[in-house]
């Protein structure tokens, strides 16, 4: 009998700028299952101005978490897919200790991956972060630049930077990390789950850090 290919499900967690969104999309490519970002399923739902969305917006322009109940009803939802039925790579989740309690009361999870990185380099990154309205493709002025400048690469969409990469949300994002966050860590650690890697240097090299610490 064929044996079942072995299951992935996995977290990145990381500061604003870490990297997780760019290094998401890559390896779920590699491993074929989604990339669950909630940034991005909240992105959505403001875009579409869906309630969730009505209600998660002055948050996000804030820099500030969105309520637990709001994100734990709607990844929920999103796990329930037939495409996460294989594993999943969640992107930004959890990002509370409430939020990580209840994920292990739905979704297992066999590996963490925290991005380690200074913050002078991370504000160098959002600051230059532009994205794709149209398919969410993200690039970078210095670093990943569109072919032709201010348009998407891959759909032609009108490039912008996101609301909650000015300076005052970036600051606000920084400090709910520390304070919210960060003590997932010493969580995931504890549960032996945890991979700490070097977030610096070029997207080849952290993914090859990456995919070390996930095989
Ligand atoms: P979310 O979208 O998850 O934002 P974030 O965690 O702050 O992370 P970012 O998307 O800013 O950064 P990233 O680490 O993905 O970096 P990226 O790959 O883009 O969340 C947004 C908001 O939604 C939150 O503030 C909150 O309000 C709400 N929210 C989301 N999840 C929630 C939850 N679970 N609970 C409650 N609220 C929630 O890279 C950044 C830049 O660097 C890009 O320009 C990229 O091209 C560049 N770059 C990437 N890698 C490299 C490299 N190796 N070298 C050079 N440049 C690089």
């Amino acid at each position: 009998m064929p044996l079942a290919p072995p299951m992935h499900r996995i977290v990145f967690l990381g500061p604003p700028g870490a990297g997780k969104g760019t290094q998401a999309a890559e390896l779920a490519k590699v491993l074929g299952i989604p990339h669950i970002s909630t940034g991005d399923l909240l992105r959505a739902a403001v875009a579409q101005h869906t309630p969730l969305g009505i209600e998660a917006d002055g948050y996000m322009r804030a820099g500030k978490l969105v309520p637990d109940d709001l994100v734990l009803r709607m990844l929920q939802e999103r796990l329930r897919s037939p495409d996460a039925r294989s594993g999943y790579l969640l992107d930004g989740f959890p990002r509370t200790l409430v939020q990580a309690e209840a994920l292990t009361g739905f979704a297992p999870i066999d590996r963490v991956v925290s991005f380690e990185i200074p913050e002078s380099v991370l504000m160098e990154r959002l600051t230059q972060r532009r994205s794709c309205p149209n398919c969410g493709a993200v690039y970078n002025l210095v670093t990943q630049p569109p072919r032709v400048a201010g348009t998407c690469d891959k759909c032609g969409g009108t490039l912008v930077g996101r609301p909650d990469d000015r300076p005052e949300p970036v600051y606000t994002r920084l400090q709910t990390y520390h304070r919210q966050t960060a003590p997932l860590l010493e969580h995931y650690a504890r549960l032996g789950l945890l991979s700490r890697i070097d977030a610096q240097g070029s997207r080849e090299a952290v993914s090859e850090r990456i995919r070390k610490a996930v095989a």
